[in-house]
């Protein structure tokens, strides 16, 4: 049985620093309101040249170097996105064109926001496990400053800017092993951005994420739990077969319940949380780079990689890393 298997990460975050007590400044918030309620200390911030594309070029070509191979040796780019450059080219495309491999399929992941890096890996696997391709670039790019209402504080003290990528390769030996994806649209109006190109844009705000945080927040433990013993079940595994819990970053109270839902100490979590907040696609295999080079999270450890966000839209990966 053929397999795909991460054969390098790599990611970008912009110089940039924007702290708590910065945004204390800015709107009417307090450091120890967003630590307490969310974990977040700092977050990035794209300098205006500063692209979904750039940063996941900056990505890329780290996981390049890992893995060892060059640009001809992709079979596929697909970048996730909520902030492209532009609809259309695809910010996939565009980085096609940096890389000079012009040819293989390339392709944005846009509308399932911060699950959007789990519906790209999921993809991805399929194609290299039918032998369509060999090698697969996956990113998550995020520029989320530039969609925040800088005014509403209940949504801007949480995001930041990254990108982060990994490359999948051809295996013979286990490497993801399942992925589960799944939609609700009923949940359509707890987070939006209303970006509509098919009417007239009067009212500004629209442009801006809106989020019901509270009721996202009970969603999300409850659809992340489902989640996990479906991934689990699918596999024949115990709670206790995981080794690491790779989560989307989106609120350290999030992440506390599901580390507890899988009992695993918080130590076993690859948290970025409180220097990156949250970067929607780009939380997850950012995530999963800096525990990887930072020594933690070793060769044969079992990953369990979730995320979730607009749609609402989900997802799990289990891995042999
Ligand atoms: N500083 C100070 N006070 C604030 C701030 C702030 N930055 N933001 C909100 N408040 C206030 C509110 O106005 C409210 O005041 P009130 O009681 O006087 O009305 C109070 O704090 C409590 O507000 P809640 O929204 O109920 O606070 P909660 O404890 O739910 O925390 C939060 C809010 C952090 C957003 C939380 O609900 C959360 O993390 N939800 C999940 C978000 C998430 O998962 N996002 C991921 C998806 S993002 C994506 O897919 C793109």
């Amino acid at each position: 049985m053929k397999y795909s298997k991460i054969i390098g990460t790599g990611s970008y975050l912009p110089d940039k620093v924007l702290t708590n007590f910065d945004l204390e400044k800015i709107v009417d918030t307090t450091n120890s309101w967003i630590v307490e309620r969310t974990g977040i200390r700092q977050r990035h911030i794209a300098a205006e040249y500063e692209t979904a594309m750039i940063m996941a070029e900056k990505a890329a070509r780290e996981a390049m170097v890992v893995a060892d191979i060059t640009p001809d040796e992709i079979g596929m780019i697909i970048v996730a996105t909520t902030t492209p450059e532009k609809m259309f080219p695809s910010t996939a495309c565009l980085l096609q064109q940096r890389l000079e491999i012009a040819g293989c399929p390339a392709f944005d992941l846009n509308s399932t926001a911060c699950a959007g890096f789990m519906y790209a890996i999921s993809i991805a696997d399929q194609f290299i496990r039918t032998g369509a391709i060999k090698n697969a670039l996956v990113i998550g790019s995020e520029v989320m400053s530039r969609i925040v209402n800088w005014t509403d504080r209940s949504t801007c003290v949480l995001f930041g800017d990254g990108a982060g990528a990994v490359l999948l390769g051809a295996s013979h030996k286990p490497g993801i092993l399942s992925t589960h994806l799944h939609a609700d649209g009923t949940h359509k109006d707890v987070l939006s951005l209303n970006h509509s190109i098919g009417k007239p844009m009067d009212v500004e705000e629209e442009l801006f994420i809106k989020m019901t945080g509270s009721q996202l927040f009970k969603l999300a433990v409850n659809i992340l739990g489902d989640l996990f013993d479906e991934t689990l079940k699918a596999n024949s595994l115990q709670k206790s077969d995981v080794d690491w819990l790779v989560p989307h970053q989106a609120n350290i109270r999030i992440i506390q319940a599901m580390a507890k839902k899988l009992d695993l100490p918080l130590e076993r979590v690859a948290i970025t949380l409180e220097e990156q907040g949250n970067t929607s696609s780009a939380s997850i295999p950012l995530a999963l780079d800096k525990a990887i080079r930072d020594g933690r999270i070793q060769r044969g450890d079992m990953l369990l990689l979730e995320g979730f966000g607009g749609g609402l839209a989900w997802g799990s990966a289990l891995i042999k890393y």
